[in-house]
């Protein structure tokens, strides 16, 4: 459920018309829904929290760490902190963005094939609850940052359980050849090498197998591994206290399967691995966020191609603004802001105005019939969004905004032309007194 919906013909977003935003802030342009953050992350933290058997021993709910790469914007941060969410970060940013938007210390857990010294030593020092370490030359690493800061490393080892799954090759991440986490076996290794150091605590194992995932059967096979090698650790006279089931979930992109709701997962979760005496970590990052927002763009002009007939709806958003299309062929529903007659319609190829024939957001899609100066929104693009914008083609990122009942906020403005050239200093061989006579 989502709080984006027509009133008198217009989209709105809670009680906000998607027209005035527009209009006001221009466009294309990002726009986030409170109630709807609010109520993805209160029903998916109400669900994996109502199974007593997914409390820990010492009765403590699981961590909902909200993943953060999929809308880092400080404002949607601060709104789900508001609500109990941690964050699930994967670089010194994030870990930053999600402590200034109020996310405590302790719920803060950081995975990521490649961190940096820095980014371990920062991470540590801010006390965060754990590391999720994805392989042996990283455990290493985390040794010795943590040695040189007379610290304790709270870690978890990332396995790869060999289960791939979601929703395109390039979102898969349980696979045996996917760079994430290690193998069973290796894991078991480094753990009891994990145990034994002095600046190391392993607390447990994690795994994400994938994104946008529609169907619970992998994931359940997963999760029935990852109790197989709980006990198999504990067998070996290891401790293992927490179990991190990362995220994946997927949500509906158009009339498709729904997906599973957030308490068929939790049950699925309780059946497959619950019961064991664990505190249990989610991630959960485009089912909070994907439906919570839209991207506006306006309709530059219609081109009917005079060989092809091919009618190309041409936009001012491009896949700089949205990238999803042109990487994983994302399907993204667009309507119009104004609803017109539903028997109005027409096939369009609809394009941005990038440079690149990869700059399509779908081709002979048969949807409402447009007219120039139209604005249309992409649903659903709230979650990997504005996060994966760039200026290519020299196009300033896309503002956001953020709605609240009947009031809202642009929560980052739109650069100016000047702020993005001034990002860019010339070297001083190119100022004047440089240039020799
Ligand atoms: N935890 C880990 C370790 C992850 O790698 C990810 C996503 C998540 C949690 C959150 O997964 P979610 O609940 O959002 O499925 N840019 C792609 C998706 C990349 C997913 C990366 N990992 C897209 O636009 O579809």
């Amino acid at each position: 459920m989502n709080h984006f919906e027509y009133r008198n013909g217009v989209m709105h977003c809670e009680q906000v018309s998607l027209e005035d935003i527009a209009r006001e802030v221009g466009t294309p342009v990002y726009v986030y829904s409170t109630a709807t953050l609010e109520r993805h992350f209160t029903v998916f933290a109400g669900a994996v929290s109502a199974h007593p058997s997914l409390k820990s021993p010492k009765g403590e709910a699981p961590l909902v760490a909200y993943a953060v790469k999929t809308n880092s914007n400080l404002a949607v941060l601060r709104t789900l902190a508001a609500q109990g969410a941690g964050a699930d970060t994967v670089s010194e940013g994030e870990i930053r963005k999600a402590l200034k938007a109020g996310v405590p210390a302790n719920k803060i857990v950081f995975s990521g094939v490649g961190k940096t010294d820095e980014e371990m030593a920062f991470a540590l020092k801010a006390g965060i609850y754990q590391i999720n370490v994805e392989s042996p030359p990283e455990l290493e690493r985390l040794a010795r940052v943590a040695a040189t800061l007379n610290m304790i490393a709270p870690v978890v080892i990332r396995i790869n359980p060999g289960v791939g799954a979601g929703g395109h090759a390039k979102i898969t991440t349980g696979g045996a050849k996917d760079k994430f986490g290690v193998s069973a076996e290796e894991a078991l290794r480094l753990y009891a090498e994990a145990s034994a150091h002095r600046h190391i605590a392993p607390m447990g194992i994690a795994c994400h197998i994938g994104s946008q995932i529609t169907d619970l059967t992998p994931m359940q096979a997963a999760f029935s591994r990852m109790r197989g090698w709980v006990e198999d650790l504990r067998a070996n006279g290891l401790s293992v206290e927490r179990l991190d089931l990362g995220g994946g979930l997927g949500v509906p992109y158009f009339n498709q399967k729904e997906p599973p709701a957030p308490a068929d997962y939790a049950e699925m979760v309780a059946l497959t691995v619950g019961d064991l005496g664990v505190r249990y970590t989610f991630e959960p990052g485009r089912a909070i966020t994907a439906n919570a927002g839209v991207l506006l763009s306006r309709v530059i002009h219609i081109h009917e191609r005079a060989d092809s007939g091919q009618k190309f709806l041409v936009l001012d958003a491009g896949m700089n603004d949205l990238i999803r299309p042109a990487l994983y062929d994302a399907y993204h529903d667009i309507r119009p802001v104004h609803a017109g007659d539903p028997a109005d319609t027409t096939v369009y190829d609809v394009v941005g105005p990038v440079c690149e024939t990869g700059d399509t957001f779908t081709r002979g899609r048969e949807m409402p019939a447009c007219r120039e100066g139209d604005v249309v929104a992409f649903m659903t693009a709230g979650a990997y969004g504005a996060v994966m914008g760039s200026e290519y083609n020299s196009r300033p990122l896309a503002p956001e905004v953020l709605v609240r009942d009947a009031d809202w906020s642009v929560v980052r403005p739109r650069p100016s032309y000047e702020q993005m050239m001034a990002a860019e200093p010339l070297p001083d061989w190119f100022s004047p007194r440089a240039v020799s006579a």
